[in-house]
Parts: structure tokens; C-alpha cells; sequence
């Protein structure tokens, strides 16, 4: 019996831009799915999730995709759950060589789920580790990386891009640009996490930017004002690596942020709930918040390195939850054998 764990992930940069090759600098943060894995003697696979906010589901169902398991949930919810699992398990079958393996499998996690945090990129990267190593097989992270991608791929029909598999895979702050993917050196962050208990929907959202940028030059630039400042944030992100995250990087940080929650909402994907948490946490002292992921709800990232955002946060009507985030700066790792 293998557990291991794979942390979630905020964008400080670049989501949206990145669907046009521009560079994203997504980070992983102190947020955790855990998986444990058990070989079984037959080709079956068994899946407990107790909070996956399924309200609590434990289904059995064989290797085939036409036998589907029959649990007391709504089918949508355990349809979608279940695709990531499926193809976890077919990657890791892949990657043992053998389609007949069977798995007992436990999932825990406390991110929140689909809030944009990359709950369930970091439930695909544990499972995929933990399985393998429960048969024996060691991964290199960027070997589960690049399967975790295959496996989103396949659960989303085609819409993943590497970002949320990647940085959860190898952890820290990691640069996306179409397929080149590599970690960063980046300073410990100050993250402040602001979720509304709701999520956008991340295919309608990107539609709505496409158009947009279709229809309007000013959109098309605004995109291409996100990739130049990624570019500026990274240099940042580098300058205070080597020399340490005094107060005036972390203010110079936190005002790309403030520009990049701008820019956001001028491609229309921000929302009341994550304005009244960015407004929150500005006045509250944080150096910058905007707007993680997809928007139109969902979580907002705010850097602080005082309790005053968090305290704010909590006090805000749109906000349901608010928490600090520490960068993660471990990816996968192994829990226990
Ligand atoms: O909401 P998330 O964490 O799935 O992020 C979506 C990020 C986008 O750039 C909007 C889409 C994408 O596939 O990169």
C-alpha cells in the first residue's frame, strides 16, 4: 500500500494569454490531494472518495468502460470524477505494461474542488505516482507530469493544457509556453487564497475571450499585454530568488498582479464576488490580488505576509473561505509505503 501526495496550484500570471502561447507562470501551493494506492489480485478497481464533495461516494466497478458503478450520487458528478480516475489508471496500466492490474484506491484531498485550484490535476498526479509505486515502479516526476497530462487530456476530451499536471507534478512556480514546461526559481510567497464557494465555467469563459479577441483588436492586445507582463513577473520572480523577497519585490510583485486582474476583467472574466475579494484584500494591505484561473468565480490569490488579507478575507460576504497558501515548493511525493 502506496500514499502520495500532489499539491494544488494558483496562477500568479497568465491564465487566459496562455491559451495563445503566451507564457503562464502557474504555482504550486501548500494545498493537498492524497491517494493510496493497493494492488489488488484482479482486474477491478475500487474508488473511495470521501470528499471529493460528492457528499461521501464508495463505488466498485471493473476494468471495462460500460460497467459503471452504482452509487447514490448524481450520475454527472460521479461521471466526471470517475473519467479522471479511469484514465489515472489507465495511464499508470500503461505504464506497468499490464491492462489487467486491479487497484484499491482512497482519495482525500482538502482542495477545493473545481474553485480553479487544480483539484483534480493533483488527484490524477497522486494516483498516478501512488499506483505505480504500489507495483514496484518508481516515476520520475516529470515522467507522471507528462502521463497526469495524458490522463486530463482524455478526461476533458482534448480541452487540458499542461499547466495545473505539470506544476503539480514537479511543484514550485513553473513556466508554461504551449509545450515548454520547466520549473522556476522563485522566492518562498506570501499567498493568500479568497473562494467564493463557487466556480465559472472554464470552456464558456475561454469561448467568451476568443470571440472577443476576434471581434476587437484591443482584446487581442490586452492578451498580448498579459504575456509582456508574465514576462516582466518572471524576471521578478528570478531577481528575487537570487537576492531575496524584500518588501519592494513583493510590492512590485503584487502590482503586476493588481494589472493583471485589470487586464482580466477587460477580457470580461472577472466577476462581483472576485472584485469584492480583490477590493477586499487591497485595502486590507495585501500588495496585490486578482483573479485565479477561469473567473467567473471561483478563487482569488492575494499576497501578504500578514494575517490582515486572510482576516478580511473572512470577513467579506462574497468570500466563503479564505486561507493562506504557502508555495509549495515539494511536488508529488511519497507519504508512505
Ligand atoms: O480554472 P483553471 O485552473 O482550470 O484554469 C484555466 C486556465 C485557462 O487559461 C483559462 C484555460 C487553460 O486551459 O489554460
Amino acid at each position: 500500500m502506496t500514499t502520495c501526495s500532489a499539491p494544488g496550484k494558483v496562477y500568479l500570471f497568465g491564465e487566459h494569454a496562455v491559451v495563445y502561447g503566451e507564457p503562464a507562470v502557474p504555482c504550486a501551493v501548500e494545498r493537498r490531494a492524497r491517494v493510496t494506492a493497493e494492488p489488488r489480485d484482479d482486474d477491478r478497481v475500487r474508488v473511495s472518495a470521501d470528499d471529493l464533495s460528492l457528499n461521501g461516494f464508495t463505488v466498485t466497478w471493473g476494468g471495462g468502460v460500460d460497467d459503471r458503478p452504482d452509487v447514490d450520487a448524481p450520475p454527472a458528478l460521479v461521471e466526471a470524477a470517475m473519467r479522471y480516475v479511469d484514465e489515472a489508471v489507465a495511464q499508470t496500466r500503461d505504464a506497468l505494461d499490464d491492462p489487467e492490474q486491479g487497484f484499491e484506491i482512497t482519495v482525500e484531498s482538502d482542495i477545493p474542488l473545481g474553485a480553479g485550484l487544480g483539484s483534480s490535476a493533483a488527484v490524477v498526479v497522486a494516483a498516478i505516482k501512488a499506483a505505480t509505486a504500489a507495483v514496484g515502479v518508481d516515476l520520475s516526476a516529470e515522467a507522471v507530469a507528462e502521463r497526469a497530462f495524458r490522463a486530463e487530456y482524455a478526461a476533458q476530451d482534448g480541452q487540458a493544457s499542461r499547466a495545473d499536471t505539470f506544476c503539480s507534478a514537479v511543484g514550485g512556480a513553473v513556466h508554461v509556453e504551449g509545450d515548454d514546461t520547466r520549473r522556476l526559481d522563485a522566492p518562498q510567497l506570501p499567498f493568500v487564497v479568497g473562494y467564493d464557494g463557487g466556480a465559472g465555467d472554464t470552456g464558456e469563459l475561454v469561448a467568451g475571450v476568443r470571440d472577443l479577441r476576434e471581434q476587437h483588436g484591443f482584446a487581442a492586445d490586452t492578451v498580448g499585454a498579459i504575456g509582456d507582463l508574465t514576462r516582466s513577473g518572471e524576471a521578478l520572480l528570478d531577481d528575487a530568488a537570487s537576492n531575496g523577497l524584500t518588501d519592494e519585490r513583493l510590492a512590485a510583485l503584487g502590482e503586476l498582479l493588481d494589472v493583471d486582474h485589470g487586464l482580466l476583467s477587460a477580457l470580461g472574466v472577472s466577476a462581483r464576488s472576485l472584485d469584492e475579494m480583490v477590493w477586499a484584500a487591497r485595502e486590507a494591505g495585501a500588495t496585490g490580488a486578482k483573479l485565479t484561473g477561469a473567473g467567473g468565480g471561483g478563487c482569488v490569490v492575494a499576497l501578504d505576509r500578514t494575517d490582515a488579507t486572510e482576516t478580511a478575507l473572512e470577513l467579506t460576504p462574497a468570500c466563503e473561505r479564505a486561507f493562506r497558501a504557502e508555495l509549495a515548493t515539494e511536488g508529488v511525493r511519497t507519504e508512505s509505503e
